[in-house]
């Protein structure tokens, strides 16, 4: 009898990779992968490098060297990243906040959530507002997220930094992702609004076996909601183990939450 193996989640695999300005290396990564668990925790002080290596992921800024590829899961083949443009990589499902730039002014908060699912799912724009039957389809979902989120008017554009924030993180679930790496996306938010999309990623990473990386400087999120953490400073990842061991462990203490660092 064949041994039986759990199909692999969705991952990214980074070798090698590196990445200066000016000169000077801000991100050195040998080997990592990204995606083995439902929910990872990438933690850091500031400068890290976290939001540089997101940025490496979906090629929005050029690797001076190394590759990373990205699996799908499920005996999906590894496909390289480092040699498409961000929205190829978005289009194979890897999906980042902040990726895309929203035009606020230009979009009422329906239309970008609208336009997002149509992109997910090839339609051509202009096909939703024609054919009512062609965005029937997304409806609910929009519906659903509106009724957990309460923005002043869904039908007007995003006003506050909360509302925008929201809109992109929302946006990213809608472009259907099957790896999503989400930039601080509770910084700025409202407790209660925080502690839904908190229930809403783990739902979505448990339910369609989507592989979500959060950057958080908010440790009570990646303490809670993070089945793996990757510790990272000085342009590497240091460290890898469960919440609780990375928690109490010296490095992390030492170079992160001790005095003068964020609190615990
Ligand atoms: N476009 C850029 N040009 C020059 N230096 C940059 C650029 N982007 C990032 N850096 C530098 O690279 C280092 C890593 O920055 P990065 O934004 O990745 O850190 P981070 O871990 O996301 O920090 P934070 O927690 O504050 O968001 C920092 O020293 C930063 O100043
Ligand atoms: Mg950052």
């Amino acid at each position: 009898m064949s041994e039986m193996t759990a199909p692999a989640r969705p991952r990214v695999h980074i070798e090698h990779a590196v990445k200066s300005f000016d000169g000077r290396v801000v991100v050195d990564i040998a080997d990592l992968i990204l995606g083995a668990y439902p929910i990872e925790g990438l933690i850091g002080p500031n400068g890290a490098g976290k939001t540089t290596l997101m940025r490496m992921i979906m090629h929005s800024i050029k690797l001076d060297r190394g590759k990373v590829t990205f699996s799908a899961g499920e005996g999906s083949p590894e496909v390289a990243l480092s040699s498409k443009p961000p929205h190829a990589i978005a289009r194979l499902g890897v999906v980042k906040t902040n990726q895309v730039i929203q035009d606020f002014e230009a979009l009422t908060i329906w239309d970008s959530l609208l336009l997002a699912a149509s992109w997910a799912s090839d339609e051509r724009p202009h096909r939703i507002y024609r054919e009512p039957g062609v965005w029937a389809d997304y409806g609910d979902e929009i519906e659903e997220y509106l009724d957990l989120f309460p923005f002043d008017n869904p039908y007007g554009f995003a006003k506050s930094a909360g509302e925008k924030k929201l809109l992109d993180i929302l946006r990213c679930l809608l472009l259907s992702p099957r790896l999503l790496l989400l930039d601080e996306p509770t910084a700025g938010l409202p407790a209660g609004i925080r502690d839904r999309v908190m229930d809403l990623i783990r739902r979505k990473a448990t339910e369609e076996n989507i592989s979500v990386v959060i950057v958080e400087h908010d440790l009570n999120v990646i303490w809670s909601l993070s089945d793996y953490v990757h510790f990272m400073a000085e342009g590497s990842v240091l460290l890898q183990g469960d919440p609780p061991w990375i928690r109490e462990h010296a490095t992390v203490v030492e170079k992160y939450l001790g005095e003068g660092h964020v609190g615990r």
